[in-house]
């Protein structure tokens, strides 16, 4: 079963997050992804993945001219200096990335980022022209209070510099207690929340902000992806341990194929 094809929308994106996961016997799964992609595994989805900075090159060189783009996991707010072991948005792209996720929720807790700070990185992507996939998403803690949908836009209003476009621009909607858990949040929970993230941007990004492509992520699986991906104002998912097999990760982005 598929998601019928909604042609009127921005062209879905889904995007694989590795993590930090991935060595270079890793590239035979980019390898057999490229050629599932090319037999129409992806209907009119875009495929992206993030692998480690490490793998960065590698995979934009095996993806390159297929319909598979390649982006960082995060970058630094500045463009270069004396900043050991950080990588810039313009290395990234240099590297052939066309993405790169910033204000993941793990980079939010092992390294204390800010709102203020994801939206330094995401002018930062923006001036090497690269597209930010900005991440925002509640904990459990906040999901029990009722409070997801204020913390959503605290975070969103925080993270999202003025005047970015749609073409500058994804958001990814990840619930902290669905990442790597096995848990997802009802598709009504998916649709109040994506609903409440397209008024905002609207409200921030004027007519922009209708064609921003908002993801969902956290525990996206081959066997929930069509229901997840159906929701509206779902314009794709962000993808974590499913992302790292070409089996998992094209039954996914198969939620697009055409029939
Ligand atoms: P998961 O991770 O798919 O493994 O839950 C999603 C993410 O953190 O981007």
């Amino acid at each position: 079963m598929t998601i019928p094809s909604q042609t009127a929308r921005p062209r879905p994106l889904v995007a694989g997050n590795w993590k930090m996961n991935g060595l270079k016997p890793s590239l035979k799964e980019v390898s057999a992804m490229r050629s599932a992609v090319e037999a129409g595994g992806a209907g009119r989805a875009e495929l992206a993945l993030c692998p480690p900075a490490t793998l960065v090159m590698a995979v934009a060189e095996l993806c390159r001219g297929s319909a598979i783009t390649v982006g960082g996991q995060d970058c630094h707010a500045k463009a270069s200096g004396a900043h050991t072991g950080d990588i810039s948005a313009q290395m990234l792209k240099d590297c052939g990335a066309t993405y790169v996720i910033v204000g993941h929720s793990e980079r939010r807790t092992d390294h204390k980022e800010t709102d203020a700070d994801v939206a330094a990185k995401a002018l930062a992507a923006k001036s090497a022209g690269l597209v930010a996939i900005i991440c925002v998403g509640e904990t459990e803690a906040e999901r029990r209070a009722g409070q997801e949908l204020t913390v959503v836009a605290r975070q969103l209003e925080g993270s999202i510099p003025a005047d970015f476009t749609s073409a500058e621009l994804v958001v990814a909607y990840e619930p902290v207690w669905a990442i790597g858990t096995g848990l997802t949040p009802t598709t009504q929970d998916v649709a109040n929340m994506h609903a409440s993230i397209r008024g905002l941007l609207v409200k921030k990004l004027g007519e922009e902000g209708a064609g921003v492509r908002i993801l969902y992520g956290g525990s996206v699986k081959p066997g929930n992806a069509v229901e997840l991906m159906g929701v509206p104002d779902v314009d794709g998912a962000l993808v974590g341990g499913a992302s790292l097999t070409a089996k998992d990760f094209m039954g996914i982005a198969g939620a697009y194929a055409t029939a």
